[in-house]
């Protein structure tokens, strides 16, 4: 009889245990799970590159086969299957739409210049769109902390990603490509917020780019981009001091939200030999200043721009 109460008692302990052991792992995992999908999305993105590395490489292998079929550039194909993927993902997960695309020109060369969000998936998507719909591959000017990345190399050989001097952006120009620039680059990635400043610092070579290739600079902005990829805001002293002696961009990113994302491409500012590269960079950062007043609800807010995701809101007041 004791025997039975005592194992009774001790079952009912391990029960109690177990109820309370399972309810608190339910909390914890009902706590966290925000969390976690919000760190994990942007792997999503990483997912997607590394998809892209795998069509590059096979494509890579079986060159040789599809060289008769491209014979000018045998990356078209490759090039034109990666761009489909990206196609498709920014058309399931964020509604992508490019407005303005007739202000690319279809066979002169140009430099666009881009505002950097957290992580420039736009710019992605862009290049895609440009790829499948207008047949122009964009050159991309990236930092050079991308190219000790795994897998990079391939990306960068296959579309055309170069960590660019002026020399040698102002020539990809002259033999007649479009060549994308970000003025504000990772600095302006890991930075900027929800207020969307432009973060040039002092920088002027694209401008001395356009100049000395006498293009046409086109400025393009994607709406509510920040509230895709967000960087976290707190300790910026701290990260700022380790990017500036690393020169890595380890501020942590989140996101990932389904958000409305559209692409405006605004109108080309056209050569003027007679401006400086200091007039033409002002001249540029005003540009890209207007598309960004004119399209983006400031502060940009994750709601709203999910809300657009679904539901056309009324274009923002002007002044
Ligand atoms: C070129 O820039 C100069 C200096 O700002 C200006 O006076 C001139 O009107 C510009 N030319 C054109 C064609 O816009």
């Amino acid at each position: 009889m004791l025997l039975q109460i005592s194992s009774i008692v001790t079952y009912a302990k391990n029960v109690t245990v177990d109820y309370i052991d399972l309810d608190f792992t339910l909390w914890l995992t009902w706590m966290l799970t925000p969390l976690i999908i919000t760190f994990l999305l942007p792997l999503i993105i990483v997912l997607l590159l590394y998809l892209s590395v795998l069509i590059l490489y096979i494509y890579k292998l079986h060159r040789h086969r599809l060289r008769h079929a491209y014979e000018t550039d045998f990356w078209d194909g490759a090039r034109k299957t990666v761009a489909a993927v990206w196609d498709a993902h920014g058309w399931i997960w964020h509604g992508y739409e490019v407005s303005g695309m007739e202000n690319i020109p279809d066979d002169t060369p140009a430099l666009i210049v881009y505002y950097h969000g957290a992580i420039p998936i736009d710019l992605y998507y862009f290049i895609s769109k440009s790829i499948l719909f207008k047949n122009r591959l964009i050159h991309t000017v990236a930092d050079r902390f991308l190219f000790k990345i795994p897998g990079w190399l391939i990306i960068s050989e296959a579309m055309k990603v170069i960590p660019g001097t002026v020399q040698i952006c102002s020539n990809i120009l002259k033999q007649n490509n479009l060549l994308a620039i970000s003025p504000g680059g990772v600095y302006e990635a890991q930075f900027g917020d929800a207020y969307y400043r432009l973060m040039w610092k002092k920088r002027l070579g694209f401008a001395k780019v356009a100049l000395d290739a006498k293009v046409p600079v086109i400025p393009i902005f994607t709406q509510n981009l920040r509230e895709a990829f967000c960087s976290v805001s707190f300790g910026r002293r701290l990260w700022l001091k380790l990017y500036t002696i690393t020169r890595f961009p380890i501020v942590p990113i989140y996101g990932g939200f389904p958000v409305k994302l559209r692409t405006h491409v605004g109108k080309p500012i056209p050569y003027n030999g007679s401006l400086t590269p200091e007039q033409l960079q002002i001249k540029v950062a005003q540009a890209l200043e207007e598309l960004i007043e004119e399209h983006q609800r400031i502060p940009g807010s994750i709601m709203r721009a999910l809300v657009e995701r679904v539901y056309a809101l009324p274009k923002k007041k002007s002044k």
